[in-house]
């Protein structure tokens, strides 16, 4: 693991902060000078999803949490296809590279995301229909991206998203043009440009068992015919009650199974109603109809405590969990800093108001936050 630096922000000892203004009363209450990278250190990276007003030095209060609390960065959408790679021949990499720079001057575990991935992707690949030319873009995309971080970026989310719900291959623009291979090529791709990366298949909804299967069925396969992976990025963007912590725990036994570590890689924890559960059977990604709902965004100005304790367990249970399964577990990356930017308040509903991440829209850390700090690590250390 790399060395983890720490720094002044978090090392005000027995700080008592107000957590949603001052009219709320969840008070959190600093009792000692840990981090959360370092209440986990030598169990697993502690990181945070970072959007591009961090990463270009526009943001300076989520910096100094991101490079006081967490040892590991993953940047949110600047190193996606459609921005690193917006023309056949035009590579910009300016906002990636400042991305690097920043882990690099604080020593952080640096994760790429995403190589190939169907969505985010450039205008000129999404009609390709033709295998020749697909294949000399992601080539060309992938030596191009990953030669140029070599040494620098320690693990890459090589391939994203790549099954369907049923474990079967999503019949995307990849797979389209060069079947189902096209995964195996790719690692071996990213493997040739930096042999010492970590090499991470990620995706969402681990906790069915069908899609499960057929993503682990793949990574099996990878192994057994020597292709290098290094591990499985389980997303984690859940909510309240799903999945239930068994669920949870069968995704770290069975990636465990398979034979690599497992990453969770985007941990969130929405509050708001599920507008899945409103429209029954009729499943759609379209919730226009709910937007201004008040029903579908409840709390549009704070928290109740009530409901800021259920997170601050939740958060709780689920780290206690990782700590008891850390001998399996490589990275734990929230996706995101603070409630305000995180993608929840626009999706699957726009404009609503979720509280899914550990600090506040003031910055302040929430009770979610004291509750993982106070998940005893001790009996791994
Ligand atoms: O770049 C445009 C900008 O030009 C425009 O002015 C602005 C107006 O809304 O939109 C910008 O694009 C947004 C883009 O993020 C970059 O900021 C899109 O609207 C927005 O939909 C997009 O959302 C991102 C989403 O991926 C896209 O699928 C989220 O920020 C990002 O958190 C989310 O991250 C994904 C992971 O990469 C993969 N796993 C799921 C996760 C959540 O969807």
């Amino acid at each position: 693991m790399k060395r983890i630096k720490k720094i002044s922000y978090i090392s005000i000892v027995s700080a008592i902060i107000c957590t949603i203004g001052c009219a709320n009363t969840v008070l959190v209450s600093k009792t000692n000078n840990s981090t959360l990278a370092t209440h986990f250190k030598g169990l697993f990276h502690l990181g945070a999803a970072i959007n591009e007003e961090i990463i270009l030095g526009n943001d300076q209060k989520s910096e100094n949490i991101v490079t006081s609390e967490f040892n590991s960065i993953t940047p949110e959408n600047s190193l996606k296809w459609m921005f690193i790679h917006p023309k056949p021949n035009t590579f910009d990499f300016n906002t990636a590279d400042r991305y690097v720079e920043l882990g690099l001057k604080n020593d952080m575990y640096i994760v790429g995301h995403a190589l190939v991935w169907h969505n985010q992707l450039a205008d000129f690949m999404q009609n390709i229909d033709n295998a020749v030319e697909m294949q000399e873009y992601v080539t060309n995309h992938v030596n191009t991206v990953v030669s140029r971080y070599r040494g620098k970026i320690d693990a890459w989310d090589v391939v994203n998203e790549a099954f369907n719900e049923d474990g079967t291959l999503r019949k995307s623009v990849f797979f389209h043009n060069l079947g189902e291979n096209y995964i195996s090529d790719v690692f071996k791709l990213a493997e040739k440009a930096d042999p010492e990366a970590n090499l991470i298949y990620n995706d969402y909804n681990f906790y069915k068992q069908e899609k499960r299967a057929g993503i682990l069925n793949m990574v099996k396969k990878l192994k057994s015919s020597g292709v290098k992976i290094d591990g499985v990025g389980v997303q984690a963007h859940w909510d309240l009650a799903s999945p239930s912590l068994d669920q949870i725990e069968q995704i770290i036994l069975d990636v465990h199974a398979a034979g690599v570590p497992v990453s969770f890689t985007e941990l969130d924890i929405s509050v708001l109603p599920n507008p899945w559960e409103m429209v029954g059977a009729e499943v759609t990604q379209n919730f226009s109809q709910f937007e201004g709902d008040s029903k579908m965004s409840p709390y549009p100005n704070q928290l109740p405590n009530k409901v800021q304790k259920q997170l601050a367990k939740r958060y709780h249970d689920i780290f206690q969990l990782f700590v008891k399964h850390s001998d399996k577990i490589e990275r734990v990356t929230f996706w995101g800093v603070m409630d305000k930017h995180s993608w929840l308040n626009d999706w699957p509903i726009k404009g609503r108001t979720n509280y899914p991440l550990l600090f506040d829209r003031n910055y302040n850390p929430k009770l979610a936050y004291q509750s993982i700090l106070e998940v005893e690590t001790k009996q791994q250390n």
